[in-house]
């Protein structure tokens, strides 16, 4: 199987063809979503909620993001790897962005890296890029901006915010990002934005009307209870499943039914 490149995503975009991406943050679940065929694994910096409980993106470090791309790394064959830059290591300036990008470039072997923003962080974009690193863009709903916006709900549905949320598109897109996430904006302003650039939109809450889908891979089998937002489609209940097999080996070791005489030496 033929390994997934932002050109062989921009092809995909051309041909109409839809983008499915999932967030993946260990060896074990990123070697099952590369095999079930997903084209893009993003080491998400959401792995500050699902694999750490933290409340916000914000704690997770650069360190912290480095150890689980590089273990996705190691069990990805096909899909395309982006690692996203955590809070407060491209913001600042941008010779500390792009020390960050090289970091997480040397030593996860990922393919790309994501950052939250338009205008307020282009030149640490163009700095990445300039370096030869894929830059994905992420606009919308940007959870490292939330103490900004004080709450979780839909962005830009004022028109101002929808402006903005244009045309920091169509920098990222001038700058030489290979793609964009929209988060939790109305689907009309996605589909307008997909129309409007040539590189992939990847949306998550964002409708149909883009060039592809994102969900947390925690969110969407259903181990993360908690979190339920209208855009998430819940494909298994892996709390239950993972609960109930749970509960059944407690009852065994009890009960001494396990291990039997074939389960010793
Ligand atoms: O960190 C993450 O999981 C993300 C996706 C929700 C796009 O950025
Ligand atoms: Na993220």
């Amino acid at each position: 199987r033929k390994k997934v490149t932002t050109h062989v995503l921009s092809e995909m975009k051309m041909r109409g063809e839809k983008i499915a991406m999932l967030t993946a943050y260990d060896y074990s679940l990123a070697k099952i979503v590369d095999s079930a065929g997903v084209d893009v694994i993003l080491v998400g910096d959401s792995a500050s909620n699902v694999m750490a409980g933290w409340e916000t993106t914000l704690p997770i470090t650069l360190d912290q993001m480095i150890y689980h791309g590089a273990s996705v790394v190691r069990a990805v064959q096909r899909s395309l790897v982006v690692v996203d830059m955590p809070f407060g290591t491209y913001q600042g300036n941008s010779k500390e962005a792009l020390t960050s990008a090289i970091r997480i470039m040397k030593e996860t072997a990922a393919d790309a890296v994501k950052l939250e923003g338009g205008k307020e962080i282009l030149e640490s974009v163009h700095r990445i890029l300039c370096a030869g690193i894929p830059v994905m863009g992420h606009l919308g709903l940007t959870p490292q901006s939330i103490h900004k916006f004080g709450t979780y709900t839909v962005r830009a549905k004022q028109e101002e915010e929808a402006k903005k949320l244009i045309e920091d598109a169509h920098l990222l897109e001038e700058a030489g990002c290979f793609g964009i996430v929209l988060e939790k904006i109305p689907a009309s302003l996605a589909g307008q934005v997909a129309n409007q650039v040539k590189i992939p939109v990847i949306g998550i809450g964002a409708g149909n009307q883009v060039d592809g889908q994102v969900l947390v891979l925690h969110d969407m089998l259903g181990i993360n209870q908690e979190f339920s937002p209208r855009f998430l489609r819940r494909y298994h209940n892996l709390f239950a499943e993972i609960k109930g097999a749970v509960g059944n080996y407690i009852d065994d070791v009890k009960t001494v039914d396990f291990p039997n005489e074939r389960e010793q030496y």
